[in-house]
């Protein structure tokens, strides 16, 4: 039997027995996320009477975006209609799921029908459930950096760290498919690549031919592919954006998308899988259907948000609008480039989709010993969290405190091997937007050289 930990003794005589088995899972402690937990320690900054500027979240809408009143209008209609109360099919609803197969089918690639698509709450929901039905000695090969949610599930459903393929900031972040491919050589429990294009948290595109490459691995090794294009209608003109359903041909494949980014409508909680070629591999289709069959255990996901999915993108204002926020971010990510890569130090690749952007510190720029003034109150806050933190952590504690800059740092929020942080594209307010930026290059040099 395990001894009470400290600390509970008190609460221990109050209850008759402690837990008599171990409850928790074992792959725990692999679930971070970072991006919120910094969180606590911004409200208190705030609470010293600093305005904080939450860079840390990829919310459109509480960075100020505002949603078109013709999307507003569409989802007030369609909330006023009786059936937007009910349960909808566990995959979604029908109508939806055959206008996503259309819209699909008609860009090319590969064809799919209604009964490839399965509807989520959220994309957060369609990842965990990628994960937890997975085969526990399967595993999944991710970018780093890597987005949170998909490597700390994958970690925790394997209890194991999340095995990794290097993005290069050196060569704009492409994949380095060399490392990619002795890595699925060398283990042969990896079962699946997951590529996030365009990626948070660097805004890279994966070219075709890259993408294509992948694919070939994949074939070659008898391998799953999983691409999150959450982003995917965010992509910048002239970025070369494919979709996976493109260059998938013969592989078995999966696609990952939602509304969250795009309408934007994160609470909306709405976000969907696309199957390919679920015929070609008895295994990936049974693997599709233990997918389906656990959402059927929640019975279904919500509904409103998928009744208002075609009428929103069959509106001719929907693409105009899309264009207009992807030329903004575009535009704001050339000048984070300009003003950012005048430090020696850094490394900052210009965004080609979504709507955030990546600075890397050089190896070596880093040291323990560097800081940015701060009010002892200040400096009292962040205090208990420098002695563990990793050296882009402890940039990011300072910036926070110092200048009310909420970044995520790169090698504990993205589990990366380097050093950096990431912002986002979101401030909607051009000269705010300009001076975010200004104050980074002056925060960055004056840590840099203190
Ligand atoms: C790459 C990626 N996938 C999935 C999600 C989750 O989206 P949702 O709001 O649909 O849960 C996010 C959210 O930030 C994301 O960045």
């Amino acid at each position: 039997m395990h001894a009470a930990p400290q600390g509970r003794r008190f609460l221990a005589c109050y209850i008759s027995k402690i837990m008599r088995t171990e409850i928790v899972h074992p792959g725990a402690e692999k679930l971070r996320y970072e991006i919120r937990q910094i969180v606590a320690i911004g409200k208190q900054i705030q609470a010293l009477g600093t305005t904080v500027v939450w860079e840390n979240i990829g919310d459109p809408v509480a960075k100020g975006e505002q949603v078109p009143s013709w999307i507003k209008e569409i989802v007030q209609e369609t909330a006023a209609e009786n059936s937007s109360f009910g349960y909808s099919p566990t995959a979604g609803l029908d109508e939806t799921r055959a206008y996503i197969a259309y819209e699909r089918n008609l860009e090319g690639g590969i064809q799919i029908t209604p009964d490839d698509i399965l509807f989520f709450n959220g994309l957060g929901d369609g990842i965990n459930k990628l994960y937890s039905n997975l085969h526990q000695n399967a595993r999944v090969i991710g970018p780093n950096p890597a987005y949170p949610t998909h490597s700390s599930a994958e970690a925790a459903h394997a209890d194991a760290p999340h095995i990794t393929y290097k993005l290069d900031p050196e060569r704009n972040w492409e994949p380095d498919l060399e490392d990619l491919e002795r890595k699925v050589k060398e283990n042969k429990n990896i079962a699946a690549i997951i590529i996030i294009n365009p990626d948070n948290p660097t805004g890279f595109v994966y070219p075709q031919q890259t993408l294509a490459k992948i694919v070939n691995i994949a074939r070659e090794y008898g391998l799953f592919v999983i691409s999150d294009e959450i982003y995917s209608n965010l992509a910048y003109k002239d970025s070369g954006m494919k979709k996976l359903a493109s260059v998938i041909d013969g592989v078995p494949g999966i696609a990952m998308r939602g509304i969250s980014k795009e309408f934007p409508w994160p609470g909306a909680r709405c976000g969907w899988m696309e199957f390919y070629n679920r015929d070609k591999d008895e295994r990936f289709d049974a693997y599709a259907r233990s997918i389906i069959n656990s959402k059927m255990l929640e019975v279904c996901s919500t509904t409103l948000p998928q009744a208002v999915l075609p009428k929103v993108m069959k509106d001719d204002r929907y693409y105009p609008y899309l264009a207009e926020r992807v030329k903004a971010y575009d535009e704001k990510s050339k000048h984070a480039v300009e003003t950012l890569s005048k430090i020696p130090e850094v490394l900052i690749n210009p965004a080609r989709g979504a709507f955030y952007m990546t600075l890397v510190f050089r190896n070596g720029a880093l040291k323990n010993t560097q800081k940015l003034g701060l009010s002892p109150e200040a400096e009292a806050v962040i205090a208990p969290f420098l002695e563990h933190a990793s050296l882009d952590q402890r940039f990011a504690y300072y910036l926070l405190a110092a200048k009310g800059i909420c970044v995520v740092p790169l090698s504990t929020g993205f589990n990366s091997d380097r050093s950096g942080f990431r912002f986002t594209l979101l401030e909607p307010d051009r000269t705010k937007f300009t001076a975010l930026v200004g104050t980074l290059r002056d925060a960055v040099q004056e840590y840099l050289r203190s």
